[in-house]
């Protein structure tokens, strides 16, 4: 099922509404991939940041599976929004920070998650953002979330950092790509206006 998107350009007024209407939605299919995995290999220690968590979909079933999760996202209504959830369950420990991700430092993490988020910096930014993402995964640990294609109609914005297939191998040379799907199709945006969609969904492990 296609996700509504806020961007390109979205102020705060846009994101809110965004957290509105998917912030209740089940996680995101990454994300269970990768939680999956984990719990495959129990013992482990379960901490995870998720970049860009916007009304804590996936933050609530980090959660609910007893992960300590450090959620960041720039926007401070989606840190507040989702601290007042009433659904937060009693499991796992939630911290956060209101930053850009570009900014924000985190400490090494079993899981980096990232939904429809990491993408969201602009194109100088994105290599020293990618390689501290990368850095800070522990031995074993995970990345989980989307890389917006170079074919998406929102090509070319200027504050998003798209990716050729060739691209996101490279990214993930080092990693064990344990689920890569490319998308591409046409759907239609919450406004209702025909979209072009290019993204690759990943879950990918790294190296001991
Ligand atoms: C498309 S939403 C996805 C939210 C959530 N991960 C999900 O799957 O529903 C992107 C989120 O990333 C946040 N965001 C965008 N650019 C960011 C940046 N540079 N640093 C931190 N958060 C950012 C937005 O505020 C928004 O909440």
């Amino acid at each position: 099922m296609h996700e509504p998107r806020a961007t390109p350009a979205a102020g705060p007024a846009a994101w809110s509404a965004y957290y509105e209407k998917t912030g209740a939605r089940p996680p995101r299919e990454t994300l269970i991939r990768a939680l999956d995995a984990f719990d495959r290999t129990p013992g482990r220690d379960r901490l995870a940041v998720d970049l860009g968590c916007g009304g804590g979909r996936d933050v609530v079933e980090l959660l609910r599976r007893g992960w300590t999760v450090l959620a960041v996202d720039a926007e401070k209504t989606a840190i507040e929004r989702l601290a007042a959830r009433g659904d937060l369950p009693e499991s796992g420990t939630l911290r956060t920070a209101v930053g850009r991700f570009e900014d924000v430092e985190w400490p090494v993490a079993d899981l980096v998650n990232s939904s429809f988020a990491l993408p969201l910096c602009p194109p100088a930014a994105f290599p020293g953002l990618w390689s501290r993402m990368v850095a800070s995964i522990a031995p074993g640990g995970r990345f989980a979330g989307q890389l917006y294609g170079d074919r998406d109609e929102w090509a070319g914005d200027p504050s998003i950092t798209f990716h050729t297939a060739d691209e996101v191998e490279a990214l993930l040379d080092g990693f064990d790509v344990e689920h890569l799907r490319e998308e591409e199709d046409d759907s239609v945006t919450p406004r209702g206006r025909p979209k072009r969609w290019h993204i690759f969904h990943i879950v990918a492990r790294k190296g001991d």
